[in-house]
C-alpha cells in the first residue's frame, strides 16, 4: 500500500467553505493593524496626496476624527507623521523639539479624543523638520552625523512622550539611538512609553509617495544609503535587531513590507520578539495602481497581502489600507 495519492488528497479539506474556515492557519483582524496618518496645519483641512490616491493629510481637528473612526473599527493604534510648513524647517530640524509643534498638537488632540482606546505611535527622525530632507544633522559634505543626531532624537522622543505618545518609533537608523532614547525616557519617568525600533529599515525606492506626503521629496538631495540598509543584505538585519532589542526596544519593525518578507520571518524565527512590518507608501500605491487598471480586485489584494505578514510571524502591520481593511473584516 502506498502512502500517497489517492489516500492522501490535499484538496479534501479545501472542498467546502466550512472546511476551509476550519483549516485556516492564520487570521488577520483589525487588532493586527496600525494606521499611518499625515497631519497638516489649519482647521477643517483635508489635502489629498497625488501619489497616494485615497490618502490625505488632515489638520489636527480632523486627524482626531480619523483616529476616532480607527478606534471604532477596532484598530488599536495609529502612527503620526507631520507635514511641517517650509518656514518651520531648518538645517538642524529644531522644530522637532518644539513642545507646540504640529506633531505634539496632534498627539494631544488624539489622546483627548480617544484616551486609552487607541495607542499613538510617533515617528522619530528629523526628515519632516530639516530643510535638506535628511533624517539627521549633516556636515559640510552632506554626510549625516550619527552621535550629534542621536542627541537631537533623544530630545525629540522626550518631546513626543511629554505630549502623550504611547510608542516612540525611531525610523532614523542611527547607531545607538535606542539605548540613548530608552535611558532618557526612564530618567524622565516615562517607564511605560514603548519603543518600536525601525530596526531593519532599507534604503528603498518604495518611499516616494511618503516623501510627497511629508513634503520632503523636493528637498532631499542625494539618498539615505549611508544610514538605511542595503537591500542586498539580510544577515545585517539580524544584527540590527539584536542590538535594538539589547538596547531596550519593546518591538522591532521591518520596512518595507512585502519585498522584505524573508527578513520579517528570519527575525521572528531568530529572536521570538514582537515583529511589525511596514507596508510602505510605494506598496500601497502599487496595489492601488493595479486595482485601478483592473489587474486585480482591490479588497482581495489588500487582504491577501496582510495574510502574508501574519504567515511570516508578524504581530501586526502598519498599512495605509488599515481602515479600509478593518471595515472589510468587520463587514
Ligand atoms: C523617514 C520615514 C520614511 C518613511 C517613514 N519614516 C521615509 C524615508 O526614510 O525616507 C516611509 C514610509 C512610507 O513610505 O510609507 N524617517
Amino acid at each position: 500500500m502506498s502512502a500517497g495519492y489517492p489516500n492522501i488528497r490535499l484538496r479534501r479539506t479545501r472542498a467546502t467553505a466550512w472546511s476551509r474556515a476550519l483549516h485556516r492557519e492564520v487570521l488577520v483582524t483589525p487588532a493586527d493593524l496600525i494606521w499611518p496618518l499625515f497631519v497638516t496645519e489649519g482647521h477643517g483641512v483635508e489635502e489629498p496626496i497625488g501619489s497616494l490616491p485615497g490618502v490625505s493629510r488632515w489638520s489636527v481637528d480632523l486627524v482626531a476624527e480619523r483616529a476616532r473612526e480607527a478606534a471604532a473599527a477596532g484598530i488599536p493604534c495609529i502612527a503620526l507623521f507631520p507635514n511641517t510648513q517650509a518656514e518651520r524647517r531648518s538645517e538642524n530640524g529644531a522644530e522637532a523639539l518644539n513642545p507646540d509643534n504640529l506633531m505634539c498638537r496632534a498627539i494631544k488632540a488624539i489622546k483627548d479624543a480617544c484616551g486609552e482606546s487607541l495607542g499613538v505611535l510617533t515617528d522619530v527622525a528629523l526628515d519632516p523638520y530639516t530643510s535638506h530632507g535628511q533624517d539627521g544633522l549633516i556636515d559640510d559634505e552632506g554626510y549625516v552625523l550619527n552621535d550629534a543626531t542621536v542627541d537631537v532624537l533623544v530630545g525629540q522622543s522626550l518631546n513626543q512622550a511629554a505630549a502623550g505618545a504611547d510608542i516612540i518609533a525611531p525610523s532614523d537608523m542611527m547607531d545607538g539611538r535606542i539605548g540613548a532614547i530608552r535611558e532618557a525616557l526612564e530618567e524622565a519617568g516615562h517607564i511605560n512609553v514603548q519603543i518600536m525600533a525601525y530596526a531593519a529599515k532599507y534604503a528603498s525606492a518604495f518611499y516616494g509617495p511618503f516623501r510627497d506626503a511629508v513634503g520632503s521629496r523636493g528637498l532631499l538631495k542625494g539618498n539615505k544609503k549611508t544610514y538605511q540598509m542595503d537591500p542586498a543584505n539580510a544577515d545585517e538585519a539580524l544584527r540590527e535587531v539584536e542590538l535594538d532589542i539589547a538596547e531596550g526596544a519593546d518591538s522591532v519593525m521591518v520596512k518595507p513590507g512585502l519585498p522584505y518578507l524573508d527578513i520579517a520571518l528570519r527575525v521572528k524565527e531568530t529572536f521570538q520578539v514582537p515583529v511589525f512590518a511596514y507596508q510602505v507608501s510605494g506598496e500601497y500605491a502599487m496595489i492601488e495602481a493595479a486595482a485601478s487598471v483592473g489587474a486585480g480586485d482591490r479588497d482581495a489584494l489588500v487582504l491577501e497581502t496582510l495574510l502574508a505578514f501574519k504567515r511570516a510571524g508578524c504581530s501586526g502591520v502598519l498599512t495605509y489600507h488599515a481602515l479600509h481593511a478593518a471595515r472589510l473584516m468587520g463587514a
